[in-house]
């Protein structure tokens, strides 16, 4: 865990500081003024070879004997006229990846501007991330070696009160990344569902349901996915009333797969193990509502999380059996392995007639076309309501977390109808698998304006990213929060 403080002037234990540089390169303000205390090296050094001040560029320079600290990290901003909070963000956290590989200790940021730095810091916070609780031995050569992180400027109580919030932000990124990484013996159904009860002591009201209650509610079609697993499938909701009685309700519903290993339509071995991520939708419903709370947002928010494991056992859905949904619509399952669009049936419709939201936007590792489609730096966003994609793909820009807009009609409507029920769980072979998915949860929602996320590409990154570790990136949280923030908040 890194301290993350606020100061006036350079902390006399500081042994590292940040020297910002524009590309050119040319010194920030707060980088002039440190030159001068250091007597001119900063400006020698980055005047040297290929340095350029691109954004990420860095450099390590010896601190002179006139200064306390032992280096100065030149970080380079790139073209800073057009620079954003997500910019910061994103050099902060390539900053604290940098800083951790030197061995520093206690870092120093020189500001003028305490407000943006915030975002900088909030970077440098979010690429800290790890997730260490399975092991037992490391080499001091692989730990982090920064603790400590001061934001030097005038107005510190301005930048601790921007940052406050953002930490609150981080740490339900943090709450959605310990949940996806979590392995899948340890977070099955009800262990999540005990997780999103924590929730409680920052006052949001939990309610678990279980498979004799859904079964009651005529959730065929969630129960049905959950009946070859041992263990319990469980439908959480959990309602943050922030705003006043008489304001309208969004929700926000999640894919929790606790592991998917496709059902008696088995997966192939290779690679399965990557399944335990199928709960991503559900770990950001549920890092959101902790973000929202801890913040005492102003908004009315009600998150649904469906909870279930798809195991093939003697037990286990076939290929071909009909489900009763709870909307009494019926579904073929041809594919045991498409169960997420057989979860959310049921949770989105539950979601819509129970709350009555004004809108409801769903997040799930959907399909693996959305992949081919999409990679891994954008999720799909499916919508019935042009207002609302609008909004959701405004705060994807503002926060990084990005949305790509993918079709619904009619036309792909047709392709799930089946032979012997109202519908089936697949659409045509090889075409549009996607929004076969999405048009299948359209059918439960009432009308309601609402939006599908498939963040199959985007809730797990195999490589270092600029604010993400490799790993379980926390998708969908920040979107979210900004929306929030946006459109209900306002
Ligand atoms: N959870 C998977 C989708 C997925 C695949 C997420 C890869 C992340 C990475 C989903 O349940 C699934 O298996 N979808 C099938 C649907 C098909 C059977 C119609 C798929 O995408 O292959
Ligand atoms: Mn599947
Ligand atoms: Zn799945």
């Amino acid at each position: 865990m890194i301290e993350f403080t606020f100061a006036s002037a350079i902390p006399d234990d500081a042994d590292t500081v940040i020297a910002a540089i524009a590309e050119g390169p040319k010194l920030f303000p707060t980088a002039e003024k440190l030159d001068q205390t250091a007597g001119g090296v900063i400006a020698r050094a980055v005047g040297t070879g290929r340095y350029k001040g691109k954004k990420g560029q860095m450099l390590d320079i010896l601190a002179p004997e006139s200064m306390k600290a032992e280096r100065i990290v030149a970080v380079g901003a790139g073209d800073y006229e057009a620079y954003t909070n997500l910019d910061r963000q994103n050099l902060g956290g390539m900053t604290l990846a940098h800083v951790n590989k030197s061995g520093a200790r206690h870092v120093a940021i020189p500001t003028n501007t305490p407000v943006d730095v915030a975002a900088f810091m909030h970077g440098m916070r979010l690429r800290s991330y790890r997730f260490d609780q399975y092991r037992t031995k490391q080499k001091d050569s692989d730990l982090p070696t920064v603790t400590k992180v001061t934001m030097v400027c005038d107005d510190t109580a301005a930048a601790e009160e921007k940052f406050a919030r953002l930490q609150n932000l981080a740490d339900g990124v943090f709450l959605t990344r310990d949940l996806v990484s979590e392995p899948p013996n340890t977070l099955f159904p009800e262990e999540f569902a005990n997780r999103a009860s924590e929730l409680a002591k920052l006052g949001v009201e939990v309610n678990v349901l279980g498979e004799a209650e859904m079964t009651k509610l005529g959730m065929g079609a969630l129960v049905g996915v959950g009946q070859g697993s041992e263990r319990e499938s469980k439908l959480v909701s959990m309602k943050w009333q922030g705003g006043a009685p008489g304001d309208p309700w969004l929700a926000v519903v999640g894919k929790g797969v606790t592991f998917d290993t496709g059902g008696i339509s088995l997966k192939p071995g290779a690679g399965m193990e990557e399944m335990k991520f199928d709960m991503a939708g559900a770990g950001c419903v549920t890092g959101l509502m902790h973000a929202l709370a801890a913040r005492k947002a102003k908004a009315n928010i009600v998150g649904v999380i469906g909870c279930v494991e798809n195991m093939p056992s003697h037990n286990a859905q076939r290929p071909g059996d009909v489900v009763t949904t709870m909307s009494g619509q019926t579904i073929e399952v041809i594919n045991t392995d498409a169960e997420g669009r057989l979860v959310l049936a049921d949770a989105l419709y539950y979601t819509v007639k129970t709350f009555k939201p004004k809108q409801v936007i769903d997040l799930a590792t959907l399909t693996g076309a959305i992949i081919v489609a999409l990679g891994s730096y954008q999720a799909g966003l499916f919508s019935n309501d042009d207002d609302l994609a609008a909004a959701l793909t405004a705060a994807g820009k503002a926060t990084g977390e990005e949305l790509w807009r993918m079709p619904l009609g009619d036309r792909y409507d047709k392709d799930i109808n089946s032979d012997i029920a109202d519908m089936k769980n697949v659409g045509k072979a090889r075409e549009a698998g996607s929004t076969a998915g999405a048009i299948l949860l359209q059918r439960f929602v009432e009308g309601t304006p609402w939006a599908h996320l498939d963040i199959a590409g985007t809730a797990w990154t195999k490589s270092d990213e600029a604010v993400t570790p490799k790993g379980a990136t926390g998708y969908g949280v920040r979107l979210l929060d900004r929306f929030v923030a946006d459109n209900y908040e306002a």
